[in-house]
């Protein structure tokens, strides 16, 4: 398979320029602006050395970023548009600053086969304003598994505590078997890490109880269960050689313990979320169920520790798992039948910008994490980082401005966060997707199908 590469751009009038701009390159900050042509970037340089241009967008000295990749959003769609779909879904990944975003397989029905995979793709592609990239849960046969590989999967998705997968992953030599089949094409495998019979185990002590406080989840997700399912994983895919994604790594002990594998050998990419990275289960008691997520939040400790691997750069990526449901559905009583997860997308870069202000990230972190690493994992050669020949995939932020997290005005119809009502300091103005300005202050500026569908290279 031949590896595209960045072509050189060439120098006529273009199609858009962004000028007055801090364009942010891995190798530091380029006061200037950068030029687009037919959706590519064709020129980054000062002001005066940027060609001609039909429109001009003055940037007033704001950031200007690589459009940011969210490996790990759930848009819902189908049975479940109620919870999200494919144009609110990428309108909330657009006023974030995502540019691509890369669907959860967790669907009704789930995306376990090329059949069911066929379904989402034309929906995607009429409805995106962003670019989207899919994943899908193990299918049942070998022919299954190279159909998935060439519709372009983005890799394969294990939810070990709810599967939604048509082979019994519970059963080693099954998820053994799984993981070769995924090896022998290069297919990713991407991992919710909780053991299921631990925390169905407690579940069931704990309603047997009649325990069914907000609280009682973060009982029954204990971080045991992250860690062993993390061991399970290891020992299956021991002598397979398979590329590992560790979804929402909630726990400082886990990263640490990836990193000794890493350091043995298997190819493992390590992602966490802004929520457990800075939030802890305190929130819990303020927003009760509306705060639960799985893996749960932990304590304060342990999300500082987290954090301080994230900055030293232990950790590769920081997904949303942007996880909507509707306000009826986490509003249930017993705490068992609420569904976990809150949104994402329109909080997490605000979250990191905010930590970039107070001097406790670094700018290249953030890059690495949310945009180059992410491209250079899933294989979209031309994405993830502004230079000659990427595409067009830029989001425009003002560090200096404040962004109020207010739910009300989110573009997902999930409308709450347990973000609620912070302050952070630093603003999306604009997010262009392959040169079509598809977000301008918070306000949808493109049509249905802006987004394309991505696929990677292997
Ligand atoms: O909190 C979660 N929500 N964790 C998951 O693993 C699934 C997700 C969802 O799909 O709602
Ligand atoms: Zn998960
Ligand atoms: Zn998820």
């Amino acid at each position: 398979m031949t590896i595209r590469r960045p072509r050189k751009g060439l120098m006529h009038t273009c199609d858009l320029k962004i000028v007055n701009g801090k364009v942010c390159l891995e190798g530091g900050i380029l006061e200037g602006g950068i030029a687009i042509s037919s959706g590519k970037i064709v020129s980054v340089a000062k002001d005066v050395s940027l060609p001609s241009s039909a429109k001009t967008i003055d940037a007033h000295g704001s950031l200007i970023l690589p459009g940011l990749i969210d490996p790990h959003v759930h848009m819902r769609d189908l049975e479940l548009s109620y919870k999200e779909d494919y144009y609110s879904g990428t309108c909330s990944a657009a006023a974030g600053g995502f540019t691509t975003v890369l669907d959860m397989p967790n669907t009704r029905p789930p995306t376990n086969s090329p059949k069911r995979l066929l379904e989402k793709i034309p929906r995607a592609k009429e409805q995106g304003v962003v670019n989207v990239g899919f994943y899908a849960d193990f299918p049942e046969t070998s022919q299954e598994f190279e159909s998935l590989s060439d519709l372009g999967i983005v890799g394969l998705k294990l939810n070990s505590i709810r599967p939604t997968s048509k082979i019994d992953v519970e059963n080693d030599e099954i998820l053994r078997w799984a993981f070769q089949e995924s090896a022998r094409r290069r297919l990713k495998v991407a991992i919710h890490a909780e053991l299921k019979k631990t925390v169905d185990a407690l579940i069931s002590d704990l309603a047997k109880s009649g325990r069914n406080a907000a609280r009682d989840f973060l009982y029954a997700h204990p971080p045991a269960a992250e860690v062993s399912c993390i061991n399970r994983i290891l020992r299956i895919a021991q002598g397979v050689d398979l590329d590992l994604y560790f979804c929402h790594i909630s726990l400082p002990e886990s990263v640490e313990l990836l990193q000794q594998s890493k350091r043995n050998g298997k190819r493992i990419a390590i992602e966490v979320t802004p929520h457990h990275l800075t939030a802890g289960e305190e929130l819990v008691d303020r927003f009760g169920t509306f705060a639960l997520v799985a893996p749960p939040l932990r304590s304060r400790e342990s999300a500082a520790a987290l954090w301080r691997h994230y900055v030293d750069g232990k950790v590769d990526v920081v997904g949303s798992d942007h996880a909507p449901h509707s306000v009826a559905e986490k509003e249930r009583s017993n705490v068992w039948d609420v569904p976990a997860g809150f949104p994402g997308l329109e909080t997490t870069i605000h979250i990191l910008l905010d930590r970039l202000a107070r001097g406790q990230l670094t700018l290249n972190r953030i890059l690495e994490s949310c945009a180059s690493k992410p491209a250079a994992i899933f294989g979209l050669t031309n994405k993830g980082s502004i230079g000659e020949g990427f595409d067009a995939d830029v989001v425009v932020v003002d560090p200096k401005e404040d962004f109020r997290v207010d739910s009300s005005t989110f573009h997902t119809k999930a409308r709450y966060s347990p973000f609620e009502g912070l302050v952070l300091k630093g603003k999306i103005e604009r997010t262009i997707v392959e040169g079509n300005v598809v977000s301008e202050n918070g306000e949808i500026m493109a049509k249905r199908g802006t987004g394309r569908v991505v696929c990677p290279v292997r």
